[in-house]
């Protein structure tokens, strides 16, 4: 596999921090890093022992008292480099988020792209941290906000994108002055390194140290847990379960520092009797089973107007058949495998339950035999209401089910812990608003003839309700890395207090 020779990943042990031979823990275990295609060993990554932990952390430390004074469209032009980096590395990259996640060749190249689209908005942002002047009510005073760098910000993301979200966050609070400490996920270790070792070629032409920096921590999580309850991170980005993450923010919450949550979704897209079906079945398919279901983003729900469910759902059912599953690598696959083994029992006992409660397997329902963890696509008729639809499997199953009018479609839509991603299908303008409207869905994400999953990096990603209300990526998604300071100033001889208070001494 060249493609790891170019990332600077090795057949022997891995570690990548600040810089390279910085951090070079021996004896704090080591995680297998297998391809889920395969169940081959791709590479094996160190462990960071906590030592090595407080040094980088000592190491971001120090390098935010420096980088918070480096100008902003400076600290962009760094970002800009590692745009390059990025395009330079584009194809390798892509293919080692293939072989080690397991989402296909065009979605690892996707995801790097992601990155690089990324880089770019960040680095127009960094002539862009815009505060307002506000008219003070008092003569000769001078009002206005400015915003200031918060320090170390911390990002822990997920297997499912695994580069991506980290450069959602990394770049924007890079170029608003912090400085960025990521714990990869440790089902996806590998790209965490090679994403550190292009960082780090990068910042050391530009004689940095420690704006990004990574270390690793086994499936327990030991370092985790110290990482969320240390003080000197001061924002925290998690990505991940719902269940997880308001463990994450209470435990953020209590030590008063800020997190920024992106948590579970369960996202449903509406067809109405008006829908362009060319439109929307392709959309349905690629939302449902593109990642194998393991984006927040997937589609999980289907609700279909019952005047053209008859039509429709042997039309999806029938293109479920069409999917080809099989190796990520190869150019006409179109459905890798789920990141392991615990996954597919997930998907086994997801689908057991489906049954139990009542559901009919329209296609797929089964894993595929075989080396690797291949799972089939699969489609359920469901009730909105059973808890196994109100849950959210990170698995290419989605559940049908059927409406009568608009509010109805809509609540049931609501009707969800979560509130990330949504769509309607439709060609009704009343129906298009409606659904757009305050009385319309309630998820940070509402499109219209689009389906749920494949956001562009240029608007806000996040969700509301248990989905944690963070946002990133887009629009002024920057504030959640600055912190705003309100300045008056008075330039005049006579003194005068707001709300015209009277205080002579
Ligand atoms: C995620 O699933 O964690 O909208 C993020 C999308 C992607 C991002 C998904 N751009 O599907």
């Amino acid at each position: 596999m060249d493609f790891l020779n170019e990332l600077g990943i090795k057949a022997v042990n891995q570690s990548a921090s600040w810089g390279e031979g910085y951090t070079d823990t021996q004896d704090a275990g080591v995680i297998e890093s297998i391809n889920p295609a395969t169940g081959e060993l791709i590479a094996k990554v160190n462990a960071t022992s906590e030592e090595d932990y407080h040094k980088v952390m000592q190491q971001a430390e120090q390098a935010f008292a420096e980088w918070r004074m480096v100008p902003a469209p400076v600290r962009g032009e760094l970002v800009r480099q590692m745009a390059d980096a990025l395009r330079k590395h584009k194809d390798a990259l892509g293919s080692l988020v293939s072989a080690e996640m397991g989402k296909i060749k065009a979605e690892g190249d996707g995801e790097v792209q992601e990155m690089i689209d990324m880089a770019d908005f960040a680095v127009g942002q960094s002539r862009m941290l815009y505060g307002k002047t506000m008219h003070s009510e008092r003569p000769e005073h001078r009002m206005y906000e400015q915003w200031h760098p918060l320090g170390v910000t911390g990002v822990i993301s997920a297997f499912n994108f695994p580069v991506a979200v980290w450069s959602w966050n990394a770049f924007v609070a890079a170029v608003c002055g912090n400085t960025v400490v990521w714990k990869p996920s440790p089902k996806t270790p590998l790209t965490g390194v090679a994403v550190q070792n292009i960082c780090n070629k990068v910042l050391e032409k530009n004689g940095y140290k420690g704006i990004f920096c990574l270390f690793i921590d086994s499936e327990e999580n030991k370092l985790s847990q110290k990482f969320i309850e240390d003080k000197r991170v001061k924002k925290m980005s998690f990505t991940g379960s719902s269940e997880i993450g308001r463990m994450v923010g209470m435990k953020v919450a209590e030590r008063m520092g800020k997190s920024l949550l992106e948590l579970s979704g369960n996202n449903a897209l509406i067809l109405d009797e008006t829908a362009d079906l060319d439109l929307a079945v392709p959309a349905v398919v690629f939302g449902a089973v593109g990642t194998a279901g393991q984006r927040c983003t997937s589609t999980r729900r289907l609700i279909v107007h019952k005047s053209i469910a008859d039509n429709v759902i042997p039309t999806i059912a029938n293109a479920y058949k069409q999917v080809k599953i099989g190796n990520p690598l190869d150019a006409d696959t179109l459905m890798g495998p789920l990141i392991d083994e615990q996954a597919v029992q997930n998907f086994e006992n997801t689908v057991a339950k489906a049954k139990e409660a009542g559901g009919e397997v329209l296609a797929g329902g089964k894993r595929v035999e075989g080396d690797g963890h291949f799972v089939e696509p699969t489609f359920i008729r469901a009730e909105n209401h059973w808890d196994i639809v109100q849950t959210e499997t990170f698995a290419p199953i989605l559940y049908v089910m059927t409406y009568d009018t608009i509010d109805e479609a809509i609540a049931m839509q609501n009707h969800s812990k979560a509130g990330l991603s949504s769509a309607i299908f439709t060609r009704d303008i009343k129906n298009a608003e409606r659904f757009l409207s305050a009385v319309g869905s309630d998820c940070g994400i509402a499109n219209v003839n689009i389906g749920t999953s494949g956001a562009e990096i240029g608007g806000a990603f996040g969700g509301e309700k248990e989905t944690g209300g963070g946002r990133e990526a887009g629009s002024d998604a920057w504030k959640a890395y600055m912190r705003r300071q309100t300045n008056t100033i008075f330039w005049g001889d006579t003194p005068v207090l707001a709300q015209g208070i009277k205080f002579d001494l």
